[in-house]
């Protein structure tokens, strides 16, 4: 892995959920790309797995054991990062819980309030962490999801902490814009990661030959990863303030009760 070029070079990168899935993904893609990067996660040793493959390609990477969930270990890893690196630059605020299957109506609210902790508060601690670090020119991306734009009928506790995550973005993105930081959502569909039941397979080619999602199938954490990347880099530098589809079409049209049935 190059140090000293690429999209990210010289530069100090965050990754939450950077243990496993999309951001294991990124955390690889920012350390090939020239970045220090911070792999955060509340499990330790994922994270920590991660920061030894970048090493042992000769990048930069440490991990950090932080529950997003928790102000404390949001004000932590921000200062771990700027302490190991000198800066943050960019922040990819990506950790997130599925809560699937819960039964809205009947199911037990702590249910509820845990996908809401993680997902919803969790992304608004990272942000107001970040905030204190991230120079003029610095970059956010945070992962919300297409149930940020659209309701999942089985799953709505996650629909609407995704929901929350793109309505902060938007709303914050004029506070941050006045600080010369971008911040931008992204929403992937369905991707083939551990969050739903799937094994993450590094598709192991290079990012211009990532195959192309076929109609309504899930994506790979490369393809994401990709996404985010861009949205973090100074090629993205019109984009502010968006919540970026990454669904693979799943989304592009209405399927009404009667088709489905
Ligand atoms: N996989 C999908 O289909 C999909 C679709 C849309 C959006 N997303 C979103 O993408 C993001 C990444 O998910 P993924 O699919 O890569 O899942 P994943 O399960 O592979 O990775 C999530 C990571 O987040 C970490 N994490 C969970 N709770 C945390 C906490 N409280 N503090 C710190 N770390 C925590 C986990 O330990 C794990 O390493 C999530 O925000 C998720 O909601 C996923």
């Amino acid at each position: 892995m190059a140090q000293a070029q690429g999209w990210f070079a010289g530069k100090s990168v965050l990754v939450t959920g950077g243990g496993s899935g999309i951001g294991r993904a990124s955390a690889l893609r920012f350390a090939e790309e020239g970045a220090s990067v911070c792999i955060v996660d509340v499990q330790l040793e994922a994270a920590e797995t991660v920061a030894a493959a970048i090493m042992a390609s000769g990048g930069q990477a440490f991990a950090c054991m932080a529950d997003v969930a928790k102000e404390a270990d949001n004000d932590r890893m921000v200062a771990e990062a700027v302490h190991r690196h000198g800066k943050l630059d960019v922040a990819f605020l990506n950790a997130g819980y599925g809560g699937w299957a819960m039964d809205a109506l009947e199911g037990d609210v702590a249910d509820f309030d845990r996908v809401m902790a993680i997902n919803l508060r969790g992304c608004y601690l990272g942000l107001r962490s970040v905030a204190r670090a991230l120079p003029y020119g610095g970059a956010i991306v945070v992962t919300a999801s297409a149930g940020g734009l659209m309701g999942v009928e089985f799953n709505p506790a996650y629909a609407a902490s995704k929901h929350g995550v793109v309505g902060l973005v938007r709303s914050l993105t004029p506070t941050f814009a006045a600080r010369g930081v971008r911040i931008n959502a992204l929403c992937p569909g369905g991707v083939q990661t551990p969050m739903v039941g799937a094994l993450t397979k590094d598709l192991g080619v290079a990012p211009d030959a990532l195959p192309q999602v076929a109609y309504g199938e899930r994506a790979n954490a490369e393809h994401i990863a990709e996404l985010a990347l861009f949205l973090a880099s100074a090629r993205a530098g019109a984009v502010n303030g968006s919540a970026m589809l990454a669904d693979a079409g799943q989304t592009s049209v209405l399927v009404s009760q009667a088709r489905r049935a």
